[in-house]
């Protein structure tokens, strides 16, 4: 039977059953199946015959009644073969999942899907989140599909633009917490506690997880079961890599796939207690009280579900690397400009964590690689404007335009 359990000490709950943490160790939970009922399941399912989508493994979902699915077509990203970056990088087989190319630009979107359908399953008419910003623009707008009342709880000042714009024009209640976002989410678990007909939706819900899994699932489909020898993620609250890994593993133990991935995450310098975790061989982390990057979407100094991350790390034999915020740039523009793929910064750590990792050896250069990037470059207009080269103003002649297009040089050599 499918049933959600403690990660430390193996206590079972019911699905049904709206609990956050272990009630006997206080641990994170996660969703179990019974993976030969679901062989036996798939086997009756025509799910390969679906298009790619999160829906397309509606059967490795946990959800009862499908009548339900709150749906604004999420997943089926597009999986990039980098022909030119990886050129430049010396890499033969390089991929971009770009989770941009989801509904609200994120991949938040893979759980939110899941994780709102579970709440109308659960009968549940008030949804709630803690965000640095993509979160809560997705929750605001299955929220919205759903027809339930939501509220956000955002840094004051600290989230992107667009991710602002969105959260608001979908109708969410938005609370701009003097604070940051670890402040944010400490109040949203309390309060979910106290008020148990508010429905948390942060990562620490499993059936979040259970939908941004399919992030996995999606590549391997993609490459055709050729499992990548690295997939590289940016880390934040650590929710996605974790789920990223059990979505591998899921596959693995059904047999669809033969070898497993080496799991890579990357967090920006000022915002990195998982990588210090990993590089000093620490079973804790130690939070970083006051969390700093450009990267706003992954500015995070205690993230929740650190334990699964380095689990998943470790297990499957990957590592964990920091970036700077000026790497950071520097690979958000290079991504846009040899690949034309416009990513948020946040997204473009796992790019400049790739580059670090590959110029001091640690990837090789014969790795089969796919990098995650999880949101879409317009969810931050303002960093992209400030870092680019300011636009040039002209008259509305031709003579001006072609002045600064450098044509008329050319046409005065033709002239000659
Ligand atoms: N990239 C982007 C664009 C994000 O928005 C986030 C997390 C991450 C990476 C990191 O993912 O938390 O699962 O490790 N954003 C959350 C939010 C925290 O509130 O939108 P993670």
């Amino acid at each position: 039977m499918t049933h959600q359990e403690c990660i430390n000490c193996g206590s079972k709950y019911a699905v049904d059953e709206i609990v956050y943490f272990c009630k006997k160790c206080g641990d994170l939970l996660e969703i179990k199946y019974n993976y030969d009922e679901l062989a036996k399941a798939l086997g009756k399912s025509n799910w390969e015959k679906v298009p790619l989508s999160v829906w397309r493994y509606k059967d490795f979902m946990s959800i009862n009644d499908f009548s339900k699915i709150v749906s604004l077509n999420e997943g089926g990203t597009g999986l990039h073969q980098c022909l030119r970056l990886g050129k430049q990088l010396g890499i033969r087989r390089l991929y971009v999942k770009n989770e941009g190319e989801n509904p609200t630009g994120s991949f938040k979107d893979r759980g939110m899907t899941v994780g709102v359908t579970k709440a109308v399953e659960l009968g549940v008419k008030s949804v709630i989140c803690a965000s640095t910003g993509n979160t809560s623009a997705s929750l605001a707008a299955y929220a919205a599909k759903a027809g339930l009342c939501c509220a956000v709880l955002i840094p004051s000042g600290k989230i992107a633009y667009g991710k602002l714009s969105q959260a608001m024009i979908y109708g969410a209640q938005v609370l701009q917490v003097r604070g940051n976002f670890d402040q944010a989410l400490d109040i949203v678990l309390k309060l979910s506690e106290k008020h148990r007909n508010i429905y948390l939706l942060n990562s620490i819900n499993p059936f979040r997880i259970e939908g941004q899994k399919s992030l996995a699932y999606e590549m391997c489909d993609q490459l055709e079961e050729e499992v990548p020898d690295r997939v590289v993620v940016p880390v934040g609250n650590a929710g996605n890599i974790s789920a990223i890994w059990k979505g591998f593993t899921e596959f693995h133990k059904l047999g669809f796939i033969g070898k497993l991935p080496r799991m890579t995450g990357i967090q920006a310098v000022g915002s990195a207690p998982i990588v210090q975790a990993i590089k000093s061989g620490s079973d804790k982390i130690v939070p970083v009280e006051k969390p700093e990057t450009v990267a706003t979407a992954i500015r995070i100094g205690a993230p929740v579900s650190w334990k699964k991350a380095v689990n998943a790390i470790r297990n499957s034999g990957g590592t964990a690397e920091t970036v700077t915020d000026e790497e950071i740039l520097a690979a958000q523009k290079l991504l846009a400009r040899v690949e034309g793929i416009f990513v948020e910064p946040a997204s473009a750590s796992s790019i400049a964590g790739l580059i670090k990792l590959v110029n001091n050896g640690v990837i090789g250069k014969d790795e089969r690689v796919v990098c995650v990037t999880t949101g879409h470059g317009l969810k931050d207009p303002d960093t992209a404007v400030k870092m680019s080269e300011k636009p040039v103003e002209v008259d509305a002649e031709m003579s001006a335009i072609e002045d600064a297009l450098g044509l008329k040089r050319q046409v005065a050599i033709l002239e000659r």
